[in-house]
């Protein structure tokens, strides 16, 4: 077998839209997400924590809700071949899960691991080559907020008589979701499934369940994968302090979400292409946020972009649920 694999890279991931986009970060002092998953540096520290605190990875019943809503997926899907499109696939080990639950329903399946950083789609090709052929798996790059063309880019990966699952795991807390999700519903084709999965605030109380998932994100582990992004820069830890904090959505949806500042407490000036920025003592950057969600605001928000939910998953934890959804007819 070749040691060299096909990856195709989407324009928005091209080095002078990544550059825009850097700069507009640190203009606007609002650190896009993709940030902090671009160099094979901050993949592995990403993975490390994922391992550590994705209850995905620590909680038994998490992993057996995910499993019942590939196994639910797989059972509904009619068509012998499924094409599986894994938008944000990270080291991909859900999707090569469900994966083999499709193969193991008699499937053939090919899967398009995508996600912005190159590094994450090689690991979830890795992950997924036991279960797909090369021939059959397509990575690709690209930056799901500012791709327009997506639907003709997919629609090139695979025999078109497939039927199409959509992947869109742990994506929704880290994006505005009036944002992200219509460019979501514009992808889906009428007959497509989404599997979604999303954060949640566990018990009644929603606010008390957003501050009780707070040491989920407050953490050396994440503090230190969020930091990389400032100190490559030039920035350095003792030019001031990462707090964690919850707000409401600035949208006024109602929503809560954990976000993360960088608060200086002495000037510091970097100089990123050509361009140099002045952090002033007292200013911050916002270096990230994660929206926490509920099963009826979920439901809520895909339906404002005609999305129904077919059948649901939450797990005992009350702390991730996944959604099976169709376009609306
Ligand atoms: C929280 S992780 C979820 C990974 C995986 N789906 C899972 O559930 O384990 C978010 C992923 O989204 C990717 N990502 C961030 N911003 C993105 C964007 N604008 N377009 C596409 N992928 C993005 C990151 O590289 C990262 O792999």
């Amino acid at each position: 077998m070749s040691s060299a694999v096909n990856v195709t890279i989407h324009s928005s991931q091209f080095p002078e839209a990544v550059r825009r986009d850097l700069l507009a970060s640190l203009r606007m002092r609002q650190v896009n997400h993709k940030f902090h998953y671009d160099s094979v540096k901050q993949t592995q520290k990403w993975l490390a924590l994922h391992a550590a605190y994705s209850p995905s990875r620590t909680d038994d019943d998490c992993a057996a809700t995910y499993d019942a809503s590939f196994t639910a997926s797989a059972q509904r899907i009619e068509a012998n071949s499924v094409h599986l499109i894994g938008l944000g696939c990270g080291g991909g080990q859900k999707d090569a899960r469900l994966l083999r639950l499709l193969q193991s329903a008699g499937k053939r399946v090919a899967y398009t691991p995508s996600d912005v950083s190159v590094a994450m789609v090689l690991v979830a090709r890795a992950a997924a080559l036991p279960i797909v052929g090369a021939a059959d798996c397509h990575p690709l790059v690209c930056d799901l907020a500012t791709a327009d063309d997506l639907p003709a880019v997919l629609a090139q990966q695979a025999e078109p008589a497939a039927a199409r699952l959509i992947t869109f795991f742990g994506m929704i807390p880290n994006f505005e979701p009036q944002l992200i999700l219509p460019k979501l519903a514009a992808l889906l084709r009428p007959t497509d499934y989404l599997l979604f999965s999303a954060n949640l605030a566990p018990g009644p109380d929603y606010t008390a369940g957003v501050q009780r998932i707070l040491p989920l994100y407050d953490n050396a582990l994440t503090r230190d994968w969020l930091m990389t992004f400032l100190l490559d820069l030039g920035v350095e830890p003792a030019d001031g302090e990462l707090r964690f904090t919850i707000e409401d959505d600035p949208a006024g949806s109602g929503l809560k979400r954990v976000a993360a500042y960088f608060h200086f407490q002495r000037l510091r000036q970097i100089a990123v292409a050509e361009e140099s920025f002045a952090f002033r003592t007292g200013e911050s950057i916002r270096l990230f946020f994660s929206y926490r969600h509920t099963p009826d605001r979920v439901h809520t928000l895909l339906a404002q972009q005609r999305l129904a939910v077919l059948e649901q998953w939450i797990t005992r934890s009350g702390e991730e649920g996944v959604f099976l959804c169709q376009p609306s007819p």
